[in-house]
């Protein structure tokens, strides 16, 4: 059955470049997206851009355009940017539409109406130069607890202390420079706190509405209680103006996820579709927010208590993913590592990321690292060195010797393939957004496809007379593992698969309930080169560019950075670089599984200068390992002898037979290779953490 889904990712603010950080999240959600449809379901995929607050006010005033001149510029950068990277939304929108407005509207009445907004007084910064109230991002003064100067309002990037605005020191606006003074004003107040609110998000964030990890941290934030919202700010302030009170402003926050339904609206309105069938409360269509950990708070506990008190349905899940670090740290403008999208799509193909980011992706909410060698070397290895040398492999015999008409295929290759479609684990991955998981299925077959063809060499039938049919066999049973990979890579390469559909002479691949091979007889056109490997040298240069590029600009470092919910900010505010960077993660570090082993014999190999053989013992199960310490070790006095294992090395082929791990030893110039032995009590086996 067509399922009918309503897919958003977070509204990007209009006031900044989309960078690499962002792509996570647009690559991720459009994979999923593209996936869906594939299948055959009824998916609408919507986003806006999220232009309303006090930044954007400000940074249009610096720039001399009005708020309207400076988000339509903007989007039209956004739009060009997520078309760079196949982001293929079915609408990209603005908040600030009629739309918006019309539900930021109905959604506040509803709220007052069931006395869930409160109107209270409260005393803020005020900045009597530029007659505006302060955000805490445009308070600066010296921090109480470090003194270090011209920290922000909210928390100190020197030492990393969090405190409100009024306990700054020698407090200054950022805006005018003035020295600010309390006000108070009236503010409108969501009433996060009145139980009806508490009782509804408690049964409401369980899995799988939420993943393990955000539940785990909703209840946290519940069990602490929750605080009324603060959801009005007064003029001057780019928003919509609150109905019946003049001056007062939805926070940007209100209105941006209603920035979903507004853009829902308009595509609605395009597309024919009933708003009401996906928003009404028993609606049967299902409703998705991809998102970053660090708008949690706002998507799973603002949003859908709002929601469900103002008579809309609430989503039927809200996904999130973890940050983006490069070469393992946060990414850093003197490094060169905070790439915008503009500059990546300057030097490298869109494709290459968006296959990395999913090599990575796998549902949870782990920080995910684009380490730049591992980048090339992976987009080299799989796309190129396997899944497009199949093609590139086969195709030519094809289109020469056959005019390029298939012939029948080989049953038996094609059987792990049939298998894996059938057991429909590629699918699954897709659908629990473990990407990574399907790939590494698909990567398999990809293997299998080239054993094929190393086993076949359809190269050296080419040499040999009568073995026309061979060959054309060997050949079509290849493109059709191939097509398969294709279909299967779709989703994270969209155009690449476009590109094969044409060389495969074939109807846009979908996924459907069967599997069957290209026909015999099937017409395919010229191979063309699908694509090329990723030079070093190219990443260089762009990581180089960006460093360059960004220098000059070290002075809008007073520029705001986006207003959100301090506690969970993501600063962009980076270290001094550290000699032991790039650091990792302990998740990182337990991947590695380090086992005590006992040496149970040691000989020398034959014609080898460096190794020794060592048959190490891992309590019941037996590794041969080739070591290269025979400089610094007699074989027999290796016997008996415990040490330390890499036991998940993946086993590796060498000249001398297979090595399955890897013993550990320290050396410098100081001499070396020294053997790690453990302390007495350990035993074979013991993992070491
Ligand atoms: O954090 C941000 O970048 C916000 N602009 C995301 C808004 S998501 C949604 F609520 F609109
Ligand atoms: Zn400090």
């Amino acid at each position: 059955m067509p399922r009918k889904i309503l897919v958003t990712s977070a509204l990007p603010y209009a006031n900044g470049a989309i960078h690499l950080g962002h792509l996570v999240e647009y690559i991720q959600t459009d994979i999923w997206v593209r996936f869906q449809k594939m299948r055959g379901h009824h998916c609408v995929y919507c986003c806006a851009d999220d232009t309303h607050g006090t930044p954007i006010m400000l940074r249009a005033e610096k720039e001399g355009v009005t708020p309207e001149q400076l988000i339509a510029r903007v989007w039209q950068e956004h739009k060009r940017d997520f078309d760079g990277f196949h982001v293929e939304f079915d609408n990209y929108y603005s908040t600030h539409t009629p739309e918006t407005r019309q539900y930021a509207d109905r959604i506040y009445s509803h709220l007052r109406e069931a006395g869930l907004i409160e109107i209270r007084s409260i005393e803020q910064y005020y900045d009597p130069v530029k007659e505006m109230f302060l955000p805490d991002r445009f308070i600066k003064g010296e921090c109480p607890k470090c003194h270090a100067r011209d920290q922000y309002g909210d928390n100190c990037e020197a030492c990393g202390a969090a405190y409100q605005p009024t306990d700054l020191i020698d407090p200054y606006s950022a805006v005018s420079g003035a020295k600010p003074v309390r006000k108070s004003s009236d503010h409108h107040f969501f009433k996060l706190s009145d139980p009806r609110c508490a009782d509804f998000l408690k049964a409401w964030i369980l899995p799988p509405r939420v993943q393990a990890e955000a539940a785990n941290k909703l209840n946290e934030w519940l069990q602490s209680g929750l605080s009324d919202w603060d959801i009005s700010r007064d003029a001057p302030y780019f928003g919509f103006e609150i109905p019946g009170a003049p001056g007062k402003y939805y926070y940007v926050w209100l209105d941006a996820p209603i920035g979903y339904m507004g853009s829902f609206q308009n595509y609605c309105d395009r597309a024919g579709l009933d708003f009401d069938e996906y928003w009404k409360p028993d609606s049967e269509a299902e409703l998705y927010h991809f998102i970053g950990k660090d708008i949690l708070y706002f998507h799973a506990l603002f949003w859908p208590a709002e929601l469900s008190h103002a008579g809309f349905r609430t989503p039927t899940g809200v996904f999130c993913h973890g940050f983006l670090t490069v070469n393992g740290t946060k990414m850093s403008k003197s490094r060169g590592t905070f790439i915008t999208a503009e500059s990546y799509l300057k030097h490298l193909n869109p494709e290459w990321l968006r296959y990395y980011y999913s090599a990575k992706l796998n549902g949870s909410m782990e920080d995910i690292d684009l380490n730049l060698e591992d980048f090339a070397a992976r987009v080299n290895s799989d796309l190129v060195g396997k899944y497009v040398n199949i093609a590139s492999r086969c195709a030519g015999f094809i289109n020469k010797r056959y005019a390029g008409r298939l012939g029948e295929i080989d049953i038996a290759a094609t059987a792990p393939f049939v298998a894996a479609f059938e057991s429909g684990e590629i699918a699954r991955g897709y659908e629990e957004r473990d990407y990574g998981r399907s790939l590494r299925e698909i990567m398999r077959l990809a293997d299998l496809a080239n054993q094929y063809i190393a086993e076949k060499k359809p190269w050296e039938m080419a040499k040999q007379e009568g073995r026309e049919a061979e060959l054309l066999e060997v050949c079509s049973t290849a493109l059709t593992q191939f097509r398969d990979l294709t279909l299967y890579l779709k989703p994270v390469l969209p155009k690449l698969a476009e590109q094969v559909e044409a060389f495969l002479n074939l109807p846009a691949l979908t996924w459907g309930p069967t599997w069957a091979p290209l026909p015999a007889g099937h017409c395919i056109q010229e191979y063309q080169h699908l694509m090329t490997r990723i030079d070093p040298k190219v990443i260089e240069a762009m990581v180089a560019e960006n460093r360059q590029s960004l220098e000059p600009t070290v002075a809008l470092a007073d520029a705001p950075a986006p207003v959100r919910h301090a506690e969970h900010q993501q600063s962009q505010v980076e270290a001094t670089p550290s000699p032991w960077e790039p650091f990792i993660g302990i998740d990182d570090f337990t991947k590695v599984d380090l086992r005590i082993v006992r040496i149970a014999a040691a000989a020398h190999v034959e014609g080898a200068d460096k190794l020794l053989k060592l048959t190490l013992d891992l309590g019941g199960e037996t590794r041969t390992v080739f070591a290269g310490i025979k400089s610094a070790y007699a074989p027999e006095t290796l016997v008996g002898r415990l040490t330390v294992m890499v036991a998940n090395l993946a086993p590796r082929k060498m000249k001398f037979g297979v090595s399955e791990g890897m013993v550990l030893a320290a050396s410098d110039e100081r001499g070396g290779p020294f053997l790690l032995a453990p302390d007495s009590g350990a035993q074979p086996g013991m993992r070491i953490k």
